[in-house]
């Protein structure tokens, strides 16, 4: 039995829900240390089940044999009742135990590290991307190559060639994950070092920052090479002023915003109903929302995947949710093309954008329509 696509994701986001529900009693209940300022996973696995996603087989399995244990919970309830029938009542779950089709826990399972579920504690904010970018360019680059690829002048002379940063490989882990290998280094299985712990020469809050720029470096290069930020990013947090009230990037989260930058892009720094407007960048504007933060237009030009001095004329959209969707370009009118965060679905990726009054409403009724779900350690969520 395969389930469709639906159940696979509900399935997924159930066993990701009980596994976060497990780590945090295990935390509220003081059942393991601290470490980094936040409880300890006490187990060497965690459930990574991107596996479910391909192999309809095991979804069925332990969909199957989840509904087997729900059935004998229910036999052993009712055995507490009725206790003339206790006897083939208890029979009848442990057969339903035995003979459920257990999937096979070792493909639902990826070793893990003790910082598995930690959260990082920037905010994801463009003040921390443009401090990893920095610490990147002094302590990574070397290996893992000026955009991410893995082609740093070092890289040809290790024993193994550094991974690309780019690619799905830092979606398959959580976070907590990232923060520990890169902090304590890796070595492949005969235990040589393939990469050195950063511990000595970085703390956790700088760690937590390079983990901010990777994620943003990852969107701009693959939107630079594919088209497409093929994994969802979020729209970083940043200080700004709204009619002389000081706000930030996030507290408009609810709202659709436009970034744009006050130099060279006239045309987009009017206001518009359907978008919060906020001009990014020195001077005045006509608009909502300004912000002069120096380190937005640094981190919207690692998003973008330009050098800084080719970013103006380029607009990002961010969704209510708050997660990045639209680019704009230099020049050029709103297109289909410019949905370029879409939706994981193939149909959502192959519908044309229906035709609209002007390019940006159909861009914002494929943005509302179809949400974004982001995918981390396996789990969409
Ligand atoms: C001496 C070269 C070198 C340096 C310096 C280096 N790396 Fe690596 N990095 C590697 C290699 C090689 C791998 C693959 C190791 C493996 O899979 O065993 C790797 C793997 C990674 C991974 C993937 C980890 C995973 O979960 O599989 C990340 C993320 C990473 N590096 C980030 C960084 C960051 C951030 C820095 C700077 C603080 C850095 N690296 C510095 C060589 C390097």
């Amino acid at each position: 039995m395969s389930p469709d696509a639906e159940t696979v994701k509900a399935l997924l986001w159930t066993l990701h829900q009980a596994q976060q529900t497990v780590w945090a009693w295990i935390a509220a209940l003081g059942l393991t240390p601290s470490q980094h300022g936040q409880a300890v996973w006490p187990f060497g696995q965690r459930l990574a089940a991107e596996q479910l996603l391909f192999d309809g087989g095991q979804a069925g399995r332990l969909l199957v044999s989840g509904a087997a244990v729900v059935l004998a919970a229910v036999l052993l309830l009712v055995s507490g009742f009725w206790r003339r029938a206790r006897w083939p009542l208890w029979g009848g779950a442990v057969l339903l135990l035995v003979f459920a089709p257990w999937p096979q826990w070792s493909l639902l399972t990826v070793p893990t590290v003790p910082t598995a579920f930690h959260r990082s504690p920037t905010g994801f904010t463009a003040a921390s991307i443009l401090e990893g970018q920095r610490l990147y360019g002094a302590h990574c680059q070397r290996c893992h190559g000026d955009d991410g690829s893995g082609e740093g002048p070092d890289a040809a002379r290790l024993a193994m060639w550094p991974p690309t940063l780019n690619g799905s490989l830092l979606w398959k882990r959580t976070e907590g994950e990232l923060f520990w290998h890169v902090r304590n280094g890796l070595r492949d299985r005969a235990g040589r070092v393939t990469m050195p712990p950063a511990s000595a020469a970085l703390d956790d809050a700088q760690l937590w920052a390079l983990l901010d720029f990777l994620k943003a470096q990852a969107a701009g290069q693959t939107l630079r090479k594919t088209g497409a930020w093929r994994f969802p990013v979020r729209l970083p947090d940043a200080p700004l002023r709204c009619r002389d009230t000081a706000s930030s990037l996030h507290a408009l989260q609810g709202q659709r915003v436009r970034l744009a930058l006050t130099r060279g892009d006239a045309h987009a720094l009017s206001d518009d109903p359907r978008l919060v407007t906020v001009a990014v960048g020195p001077g005045t504007s006509p608009v909502d929302c300004h912000s002069d933060d120096a380190a937005l237009e640094a981190a919207m030009a690692v998003l973008v995947g330009v050098a800084p001095s080719a970013l103006p004329g380029h607009r990002l959209i961010a969704d209510r949710q708050g997660w990045l969707r639209v680019r704009g370009r230099p020049g050029v009118d709103w297109s289909a093309d410019d949905l370029v965060c879409r939706a994981s679905t193939p149909a959502a990726q192959a519908a044309p954008v229906a035709a609209a009054a002007d390019g940006l409403d159909g861009l914002i009724r494929r943005m509302d329509s179809e949400p974004v779900r982001q995918v981390s350690g396996g789990f969409p969520h």
